[in-house]
């Protein structure tokens, strides 16, 4: 791994492509989704030119709008690179090639994300019209632009069928109408966007939004408040547990997106931001100082993207129900019991082995998750038992 002394002012981010030290401009889309606005954040920290685009100023169905939005992108960061004395072509080596596009990074985090909802068939074409048209409307848009893309899909785009993790190039067979567009999304982009990341990822959680750990706290409030007028008649969750997946810190991922498409998020005093994504240093000390490694963006292609591990949704709320103190038990039930519009896969790991392969790796899951429900106490004291 290349370790190179160097510092930084704010507004610059610098890949290593090469050795060329180039601006960037991240534009997002649905910049106050989950993920969204965790990018903002640690491109907020690192100082990084970004612009987080979501409803209604950016609706990623209106083409103009997209390509408007990413025409201003590549010239704002054109801009920026001539105040700083960077000429045009100042992009060499691999990934991104040359020209003032390139400094541009776009991240298409906006989606449908209602799984359930879009079983609904007045629902269906809401959730295409975002999930594959708005995809083709940014990769068309990123094309045109020679701005690289990164797509975020799923696994919910894979059947389920296997009982080991699913690599990037596994045949997928989503079951619901949500996996479906996201995959055709997917392949809208392998056809338009050359120079693009699809990123699945699975399991989300975070402080921003509506997620399975907030709904479990929720959950465990309830049937505590509940049990003491009650007697103390405590009601247990009842939780699926046979659906095995990758519950993912969406700061984690972000960041992780961030490294693979070469943009290094170090805060001015020149360190890394975050912890939760590693470039080959497994020891913790090392990477919050791997501060002097230059990243370089990994070759495009698709790439997994979880927390390391596995587990149930059982087993999940069993750990976030016992980080958080909640006196409630947790009891397995199956997905016919509950029942759900939206078929799900009963096995939807995903490997990181393409993303190994970059130098790329996330933490477990359960250490992320200690890290989301320590900075949840302080967000959302609410969903935490008093004095726990
Ligand atoms: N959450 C998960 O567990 C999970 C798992 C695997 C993959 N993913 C993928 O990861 C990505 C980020 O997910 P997330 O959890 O951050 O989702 P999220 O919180 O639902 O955020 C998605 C954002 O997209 C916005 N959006 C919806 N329609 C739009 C449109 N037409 N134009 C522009 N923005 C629009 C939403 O706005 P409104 O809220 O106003 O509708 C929302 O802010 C998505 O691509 C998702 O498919 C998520």
């Amino acid at each position: 791994m290349e370790v190179i002394g160097r510092s930084f002012t704010g507004a610059e981010a610098t890949a290593g492509m090469g050795g060329g030290k180039k601006v960037y401009r991240v534009l997002i889309t649905g910049g106050r989704g989950q993920l969204g606005r965790e990018l903002q954040r640690l491109l907020e920290q690192a100082g990084v030119e970004y612009e987080a685009a979501g409803l209604p100023e950016l609706d990623v169905t209106d083409e103009r709008a997209v390509r408007e939005a990413v025409r201003r992108a590549v010239e704002q960061a054109r801009d920026r690179g001539r105040s700083q004395g960077q000429g045009e072509g100042h992009g060499q080596g691999q990934g991104y090639g040359r020209g003032p596009a390139r400094a541009v990074l776009v991240i298409h985090a906006a989606a449908y994300t209602a799984v359930d909802r879009a079983e609904d068939p007045a629902e269906r074409e809401v959730a295409a019209r975002v999930n594959v048209l708005g995809t083709r409307n940014v990769a068309r848009a990123c094309a045109a632009a020679g701005a690289p893309l990164v797509y975020v899909s799923t696994d919910f785009v894979f059947g389920g069928e296997k009982r080991v993790p699913y690599e990037v190039d596994d045949p997928p067979s989503p079951l619901n109408v949500y996996g479906a567009t996201k995959l055709a999304g997917e392949q809208a982009v392998r056809e338009i966007c050359p120079q693009h990341y699809i990123v699945r990822t699975a399991w989300l959680f975070g402080v921003h939004g509506r997620n399975f750990p907030k709904a479990i706290l929720e959950a465990a409030r309830a049937s505590v408040t509940g049990g003491e007028s009650r007697g103390g008649n405590v009601k247990p969750l009842r939780v699926v547990n046979d659906q095995v997946g990758c519950p993912t810190y969406a700061r984690d991922l972000a960041e992780a997106i961030l490294l693979l498409a070469g943009v290094e998020v170090i805060d001015p005093q020149g360190v890394r931001v975050v912890t939760g994504a590693t470039r080959g240093a497994s020891d913790l000390a090392e990477r919050v100082r791997a501060t002097t490694t230059l990243p370089a963006p990994a070759p495009f292609g698709t790439y997994h993207i979880t927390n390391g591990g596995s587990c149930s949704w059982y087993e999940f709320a069993r750990e976030i129900v016992r980080l958080a103190g909640w006196p409630v038990e947790v009891e397995p039930i199956t997905s016919a019991q509950l029942n759900r519009p939206a078929r799900r896969p009963a096995y939807s790991v995903l490997s990181p082995a393409r993303l190994r392969s970059v130098g790329l790796e996330l933490r477990p899951w359960p250490e992320a998750l200690r890290t989301f429900m320590a900075e949840l106490r302080t967000h959302s004291p609410e969903l935490f038992p008093e004095g726990g």
